[in-house]
């Protein structure tokens, strides 16, 4: 592995995603492809997140330096490959994709009060809220900028797709309506917040690779479900035991109050069983703020050995394998391959 790939998968993960995706020797021309992409995405994303120097750059760059797996240009990258490759203007997308990405999760740690991003303090632990709601209004303001370079369908899309991002984390915040079905009310959340630039991400790599319009639908179909599928492993590693790599504090969110599906499930089967609701009861914010630390990590693992936690590996495998059944139309090859290890990837990560 080169050492830019190392830099851009950063060290939370064993084994980067570009070498698990390309695990067999017939793929490696397109895993030179993809690597030489990355390095020309990490050198465009430093000259991108340069503002005024001094303080201003040390704080833009400071998660874009913690690490990333850079998830969403290599799905850009692999279906640039079922057009022209990856061309000048697939590395303006993708790395608008990537700071928009780099942005909302300055926004986000700052919604969900977390203590760690890629294995560093988060930024406003750091520098307080202003600075880091700040940091990431500069980065969305670069990526509007970058896109507007690739012309009106490509701001439009951008747009379309902030607008989603928004709208999803809105709702998650703002929670169902009285009415509403908690579930299906997550996974729209879901759908909005992830898989909507995941799916765009797959998108402007046919649009800039001048692939048939026909594979536009086909890979926007499997970003999404990827991103829900993706963000669903994500509750359960919430909830996964401490380790180093991962940089987070088990069940981050659920001490936030952002409502996971294991979480929902629980809910649901507390209507009707006492040890269920006996276990939620435990697992509200105020009681794992009470609790003692013991207390507090007792409460999660029963929650990760619960049946719940396994349905929802269950529902992640299942929107996985929907994202690859919506890669019907594109032809055999290197690229339909693998992206079908790709969502593989997703769901069998670990961090
Ligand atoms: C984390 O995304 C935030 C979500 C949308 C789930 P990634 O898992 O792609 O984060 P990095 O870029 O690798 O840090
Ligand atoms: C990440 O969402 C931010 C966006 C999707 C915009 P989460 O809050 O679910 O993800 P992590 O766990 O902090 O990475
Ligand atoms: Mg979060
Ligand atoms: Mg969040």
């Amino acid at each position: 592995m080169t050492p830019s790939l190392r830099r851009a998968t950063g060290r939370s993960t064993p084994l980067s995603l570009a070498d698990r995706l390309f695990s067999t020797g017939e793929d490696r021309r397109t895993a030179r492809l993809i690597e030489d992409s990355i390095d020309a995405l990490e050198a465009r994303l430093a000259v991108e997140t340069t503002f005024t120097g001094g303080l201003v750059d040390v704080v833009s760059r400071y998660l874009l330096e913690a690490g990333g797996k850079r998830v969403r240009p290599i799905l850009a990258f692999l279906t640039a490959q079922l057009g022209a490759g990856v061309t000048p203007e697939v590395i303006t997308a993708a790395t608008s994709i990537e700071l928009t990405h780099l942005a909302s999760l300055y926004h986000d740690d700052v919604m969900d009060d977390a203590d760690q991003r890629r294995g560093v303090p988060s930024a406003q632990n750091v520098w307080g809220n202003s600075v880091a709601i700040l940091t990431g209004d500069l980065l969305f303001a670069r990526a509007s900028a970058l896109l507007a370079q690739l012309g009106e369908r490509a701001i439009r899309l951008q747009a379309d797709t902030f607008e989603r991002l928004c709208l999803g984390q809105l709702n998650e915040t703002l929670g169902p309506a009285p009415e509403q079905d908690e579930v299906e009310h997550y996974l729209t959340v879901l759908a909005d917040k992830t898989g909507s630039l995941i799916s765009a991400s797959a998108q402007l790599g046919i649009i800039f690779s001048g692939a048939d319009s026909g594979y536009e639908q086909p890979v926007r179909a499997f970003g999404e479900k990827v991103g829900i599928a993706f963000q669903l492993v994500d509750d359960v590693i919430d909830i996964a035991p401490n380790d180093e790599d991962s940089g987070k504090t088990p069940g981050t969110d659920i001490r936030a109050g952002v409502a996971t599906l294991p979480v929902l499930y629980l809910r649901q089967e507390a209507v009707t069983d006492a040890a269920a609701a006996a276990l939620l009861a435990r697992l509200t914010p105020a009681a794992l703020e009470a609790a003692t630390d013991a207390e507090a990590d007792d409460a999660i693992r029963e929650l990760r050995e619960h049946p719940v936690t396994r349905r929802t590996v269950e529902e992640a495998r299942r929107f996985a394998r929907e994202a690859v059944e919506a890669l019907a139309p594109l032809p055999a090859g290197t690229v339909k391959k693998t992206l079908t290890r790709f969502a593989d990837t997703v769901v069998e990560r670990t961090s």
